[in-house]
């Protein structure tokens, strides 16, 4: 808790050196226990007699600052002896970053920092440290700290006293909240795999796997040797380093020794990146000075699948990483370019998936708030969040994240909590594209599409984009009226989970979706066909399957769909009849497909279907991520469908289980495993000749349902 303490600020302006403030504390009596809370404008590491409090990286975290910023309680019990200094080193980080130097609404002026710390000793009586005037305030070695830009460490430096810390009013504490999300942590360690001389004569490190995170280097040097370090995450045609997809992000690394050992990793920085060049560098060193770390939400991992297509389990273990580099206390598009924001689109796209393969409830459930504390007053919500670049419109299906996250977690997690606390932000979004749309019962608005930032993204990326263009041919009016049907009757069924009377919105509901079909009577896209199929706005579901089927089959099995038409693609086509056809898209290798990307060496999900062209060739620079989870969405599929591993609407949280698997011989075999709060779920099947072999564990009561015959099962492990 923090009550009594003062938001401090260094008393002169050191540019961008990042300063110490530390705190003198004596001990004299036996402790029983002290715990220590602080939080910071930007970034900080807290530190007592050497020795780093807590494994937070980038703590306080990344949260809507203007109503929303974290605090953190440690407990530093055993850290304390008789006396002790206690010092915190504050970086821009988030909050004065270039990331949000749009947002002039974030109070960005002086970095700041507020602490305090409260004993309780054995003897009953407690005693509080606070921040104010008497903390003294010094330089630190950080020369330099930025999100988007990295690091600049001179170990060689001398660190200067620049006096008494300054009581710093202009901050507000009635942002201040207590730690909600998980915390990031540092998690894989990776050794680099090859270090080589590039065609340019570049020397670069290949750490084999594209990451969120940050090198650590253990070398020794001579005093004013330099290593400079530059990330990229994919060489180009000929092999040589490549980051112009970065964008304005420099992603520098500067590190300047002072004589002898030394072991030395950013601290208020992140990076995307799979090598490292390193522009300037001692000769003598070796693949053991370096070492990877990957840095993301310290999230449980709950869902395994391995299956009889090694590309197949290569693309489910991309999407994983996919998700940790981009679930750094938000989720966000990219951890690499200048952008690393909310984006709630591809949030939305990635919930499921995400909420299968690891426990994201906490995660979730933190950003939901940032999204609630960013919902406008007329029920719109930005299209990022925090929204840093103040975007001012609210795409379909960016802002559905307000409906369908929520939705996702209850049906995965079963807490009511979580349609209870966003229930009214999922209602005022439904009212609000009922209140701005032209049409009554549709959500649309006037033909924007000259604009170069027109209101909706539209079926973003979409391979039916006219030349030039990141939008597919689906009109907007459609995806619009499509989503709105969707997000109404996610609204309805919370509702009724929590008791309230729906029957406004069942109305509603009803004259969408009539109004629909009566509107967009003919399909011309592939993401239309599943818009309608996915969300029910189709009288004709074999026709429309079929309309679909043969537009896939007629382009050589091969999709042309965008953000929003990929996440249900393969449902649509395996619950009306073509689960061979959904087959083939996944198991498909030419471009455009997931397995494209596999074959071109990906160790994450890119942005664009192809980022890298056959001829070795990239996708224009300002827009080209290779580490986007989007697309990653098709592992849910994977889960739900041809593990066929679902969660029952009234029974939610897999109190009980639908068990549905969908074979298919070419994929040979699936193993697919869920952790949940009542036990694991395993759903297995093999082929053996023309056989299916099933094997079914559920540790809950279950229906399984094998060639459409259904099981009803208790808890045990079945065979088929
Ligand atoms: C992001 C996307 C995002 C989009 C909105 C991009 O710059 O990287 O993933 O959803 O903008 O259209």
């Amino acid at each position: 808790m923090i009550t009594n303490s003062n938001w401090i600020s260094s008393p002169v302006d050191i540019g961008e050196v990042c300063p110490i403030f530390s705190k003198d504390i004596k001990v004299s009596k036996q402790i029983k226990k002290a715990e220590l809370t602080i939080s910071a404008t930007g970034v900080y590491e807290a530190i007592i007699n050497d020795k780093r409090v807590g494994n937070f990286i980038l703590a306080p975290g990344l949260t809507s600052y203007k109503t929303r910023l974290q605090y953190q309680t440690y407990d530093v019990t055993d850290m304390l002896e008789d006396e002790n200094v206690l010092s915190i080193c504050l970086g821009k980080g988030w909050y004065r970053g270039r990331i949000s130097a749009n947002d002039k609404e974030i109070n960005r002026t002086d970095g700041a920092v507020i602490a305090e710390l409260v004993i309780t000793y054995t003897d009953g009586s407690t005693e509080s440290v606070i921040t104010d005037n008497s903390w003294s305030v010094s330089t630190s070695r950080i020369l330099f700290s930025d999100i988007y830009d990295g690091e600049t460490y001179d170990a060689s430096a001398e660190t200067k006293e620049l006096g008494n810390a300054v009581i710093n009013n202009s901050i507000s504490k009635l942002t201040l909240i207590p730690q909600e999300g998980e915390i990031v942590k540092e998690q894989e360690k990776i050794k680099p795999v090859s270090m080589f001389i590039t065609p340019k004569g570049e020397r670069v490190i290949d750490f084999g796997q594209n990451i969120a995170g940050y090198v650590s280097i253990d070398l020794t040097a001579n005093k004013g040797d330099k290593i400079v370090i530059s990330h990229a995450e994919v060489l180009d045609s000929v092999g040589n380093f490549y980051n112009e997809n970065y964008r304005s992000a420099k992603s520098r690394l500067e590190y300047i020794c002072r004589g002898g050992r030394q072991v030395y990793k950013p601290h208020f920085t992140y990076f995307g990146f799979r090598y490292i060049r390193l522009d300037e560098c001692p000769e003598n060193v070796s693949l053991d000075n370096f070492t990877a770390i990957a840095i993301y939400s310290d999230m449980k991992r709950t869902g395994y699948i391995e299956t009889g297509s090694k590309k197949v389990n290569k693309l489910f273990e991309n999407t994983l990483w996919s998700q940790k580099d981009n679930f750094i206390d938000i989720p966000t598009d990219c951890p690499q370019r200048d952008e690393r924001m909310g984006w709630l689109g591809d949030a939305q796209v990635f919930a499921k998936t995400a909420i299968y393969n690891y426990n994201t409830k906490k995660f979730f459930s933190k950003w939901l708030g940032d999204l609630r504390a960013e919902q406008r007053e007329n029920g719109s919500v930005p299209d990022t969040v925090p929204n840093f670049w103040l975007l001012s419109r609210s795409s379909t299906a960016w802002g559905d994240a307000m409906t369908v996250i929520p939705w996702q977690l209850y049906l995965m997690y079963g807490d009511k909590k979580d349609l209870e606390v966003n229930f009214d932000a999922m209602k005022r979004w439904v009212d609000f594209m009922t209140n701005d749309s032209l049409d009554k019962y549709l959500w649309t608005c006037a033909d924007d599409s000259d604009k170069m930032w027109r209101k909706h993204y539209g079926d973003w990326l979409a391979l039916d984009a006219p030349s030039g263009s990141y939008r597919g041919i689906t009109p907007d009016n459609f995806i619009a009226s499509a989503f709105y049907a969707y997000s109404t009757d996610i609204l309805i069924k919370a509702g009724k989970v929590i008791g309230k009377g729906m029957s406004e919105y069942e109305e509603l509901h009803r004259n969408i979706v009539s109004t629909f079909k009566k509107t967009f009577t003919e399909y011309s896209t592939q993401t239309e066909c599943v818009l309608a199929l996915y969300f029910n706005l189709t009288d004709d579901k074999a026709k429309t399957a079929k309309q679909l089927n043969d537009m896939i089959v007629s382009n050589g099995n091969k999709l042309k769909t965008g953000f929003v038409g990929t996440p249900y693609l393969l449902y649509a086509l395996s619950e009306n009849g073509y689960a061979q056809t959904a087959y083939s898209l996944l198991l498909q290798e030419g471009y455009p497909s997931w397995l494209y990307e596999v074959n071109h060496g990906a160790t994450t999900v890119w942005e664009h279907w192809d980022g890298i062209r056959d001829d070795g060739t990239f996708w224009s620079t300002d827009m080209n991520s290779y580490n986007h989870y989007a697309y990653g969405s098709v592992v849910d599929w994977l889960y739900s469908a041809a593990g066929g591993i679902k969660p029952v609407e009234q029974n939610s949280g897999f109190k009980e289980a639908v068990i549905a698997p969908v074979p298919d011989k070419r994929l040979g075999s699936i193993n697919v495993s869920l952790d949940t709060a009542y036990g694991t779920i395993k759903s297995a099947w093999h082929y053996e000749g023309d056989k299916v072999c099933y094997e079914i564990t559920t540790p809950v009561k279950a229906t399984i349902i094998i060639n459409g015959e259904e099981h009803l099962v208790v808890s045990g492990t079945y065979y088929f």
